[in-house]
């Protein structure tokens, strides 16, 4: 039995989707608000890392959890959130994790710190583990850095002639299911293995705004200062400020590139192509926009 966790967020859900589609094996979707579920018709039991509680139940009979990264708190919350969920699966018997994490080339960011934690609490933990290192999601490049340009004329923060390595979120879901699937028939080769999963593509300054101007906005300029974009961001939670701005300023220091991917592989196929996809989707918000 596999259980995937955060089902209802737009990773959890792709591969929850993916896994349904698999003939012969038993799917359950794990999710804050099971009430809510409007995925495909499985199993469906409530899983709240912040309510551990919830865990002893969720885990019963799992032998391959998907474990999707929480990672929207300050970093002391998402340490106990995935302690916990560790902790519950190796109590509970789960014989294999496949945790989401992200990838090594993003060390620097500070998005990074829980992730690597949560490997760290995995290793140690008695289980059979699969890291699945996850590059910059494409939608992250399109809707917190292009998106807001569409309406201002100018990116939110300055990315100078750095570059950002994206991958596109479906791609990721369906390597994750990809490898749970095999897991669960018996296939042992994913086991202890780290993958790091990035897209076929680095977008620039020069690509972002030809994109924008396809999308019906010419003439975007770089963004301004790491104050002023901090400033910009003081009544959101001060964590993702601050997760904003360090993105920010490892890409506009260029100290972010694209390594080798493992993504190919998982997939048995070529990566979506990223530029392409993040012109879809700023000209869809654009259109919906008006
Ligand atoms: N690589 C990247 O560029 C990147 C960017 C952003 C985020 N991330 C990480 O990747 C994860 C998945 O991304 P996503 O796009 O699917 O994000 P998303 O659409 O915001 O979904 C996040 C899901 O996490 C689950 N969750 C949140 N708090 C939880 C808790 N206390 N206990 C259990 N589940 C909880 C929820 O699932 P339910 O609603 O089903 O409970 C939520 O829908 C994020 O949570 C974050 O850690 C990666």
């Amino acid at each position: 039995m596999i259980l995937v966790t955060g089902a209802s967020g737009a990773l959890g859900r792709l591969v929850t989707e993916h896994l349904a589609e698999v003939p012969g094996l038993t799917v359950v979707a794990g999710t804050r608000d099971p009430g809510a579920w409007n995925g495909p018709q499985v199993e469906v039991r409530a899983v709240d890392f912040d309510d551990p509680a919830t865990l002893p139940g969720a885990f019963g009979g799992v032998t391959t959890l998907v474990f999707i990264s929480a990672g929207f708190a300050e970093d002391d919350v998402v340490y106990a959130r995935h302690k916990a969920v560790v902790d519950a699966a190796t109590a509970a018997g789960v014989r294999n994790v496949v945790y989401t994490s992200l990838t090594g080339t993003a060390d620097r960011l500070s998005i990074a710190v829980a992730h690597r934690y949560t490997e760290r609490v995995l290793a140690e933990a008695p289980v059979a583990t699969t890291i699945l290192r996850n590059g910059l999601y494409a939608e992250l490049v399109a809707g917190m850095l292009a998106a807001p340009a569409l309406a201002t004329g100018r990116l939110p923060g300055p990315i100078r002639d750095g570059r950002v390595p994206a991958v596109v979120r479906a791609d990721l879901a369906e390597a994750a299911a990809n490898v749970a699937a095999d897991i669960e028939r018996g296939s042992t080769v994913h086991n202890g293995r780290v993958y790091e999963l990035e897209g076929p593509e680095e977008l620039g300054l020069d690509d972002i705004t030809a994109l924008l101007a396809e999308a019906g906005r010419p003439g975007v300029e770089d963004g301004g200062s790491l104050a002023d974009l901090r400033e910009a961001g003081a009544a959101a939670p001060g964590y993702q400020t601050g997760h904003t701005v360090s993105i920010f300023a490892v890409v506009a220091g260029g100290l972010i590139t694209r390594g080798d991917s493992d993504l190919p592989e998982l997939l048995g196929r070529k990566p979506t192509p990223v530029r392409e996809h993040v012109g879809q989707v700023l000209a869809h918000l654009a259109s919906a926009a008006g």
